[in-house]
């Protein structure tokens, strides 16, 4: 089953989430897609009472990267946890850009979700000056050995990389297929190097930037691709649902 991942970034209130939620469940089938919805914090409680029951998990877009106390305004692990939620995105791109989050913070979020139960869904990709200057792999590498330094083998069970290169997030532009599966097969081959061929295969892998249901059908045949992470077309239920029918 191919797993799909919305992120609603900072998008809808709580009775805007509420809407959109009665909308897509009363279409939504079971069993067809593993799908998880990363909302923003103050939509889980009502997220996570609607989808009771429904074959959907909850996501969170961030987390602290400290376990507890002395830091208002963060949300820690174990209340995302407590608060139903099963995944958590860790390192987007926009809070690396416009938040100064590094691959050290990551690392102690990654590690922390984990111990708490959380599932991760972990955010790496290239920027256009890293794209022209030909240093994809490279930073793939780098961003991938940072952020997962000091997991053990089996944890990757629980990690999903999305692929997301900067330059395509919210920009209307994708690579080509060959260029998704290029670099889905370099992420699987760091992996493998760093941890073992095992994990290369179990450690899952999705592509984001720039998907909507006009495009999806091209990248659907991508080699060792196991699904898709979506912004800006997931917020309208119908557009979602479309592409839910189609992947
Ligand atoms: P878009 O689908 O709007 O390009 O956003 C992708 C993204 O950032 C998902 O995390």
């Amino acid at each position: 089953m191919r797993t799909l991942i919305a992120n609603f970034k900072m998008n809808k209130t709580p009775s805007q989430t509420k809407d959109y939620l009665i909308s897509l469940l009363s279409r939504f089938e079971s069993g067809k897609v593993d799908l998880t919805l990363c909302l923003p914090y103050t939509s889980l409680a009502i997220a996570n009472l609607l989808c009771q029951g429904r074959d959907i998990r909850l996501g969170a877009q961030n987390l602290s990267d400290e376990e507890e106390g002395k830091n208002t305004g963060e949300i820690s692990s174990a209340m995302l946890k407590d608060s139903g939620v099963d995944f958590v995105l860790i390192g987007h791109s926009e809070r690396r850009k416009k938040f100064k989050e590094d691959f050290r913070a990551i690392n102690r979020k990654i590690k922390l979700a984990l111990k708490n139960g959380l599932g991760v869904i972990l955010c790496i990709g290239e920027s256009l000056a890293e794209r022209n200057t030909l240093k994809t792999y490279e930073t793939l590498k780098d961003q991938i050995e940072l952020a997962l330094k000091g997991l053990y083998e089996n944890e990757l069970e629980r990690i999903v990389i999305a692929y997301e290169p900067i330059w395509a997030i919210g920009t209307g532009k994708t690579p080509t297929k060959n260029e998704i599966e290029k670099s889905v097969a370099e992420i699987r081959r760091v992996v493998g190097d760093d941890f073992s061929q095992n994990a290369s295969q179990t450690v899952k892998v999705v592509y984001g930037g720039s998907i909507d249901s006009k495009n999806i059908r091209q990248f659907l045949s991508i080699k060792n691709l196991d699904g898709f992470l979506v912004g800006g077309a997931c917020l309208d239920p119908n557009e979602f649902l479309k592409i839910i029918s189609l992947i």
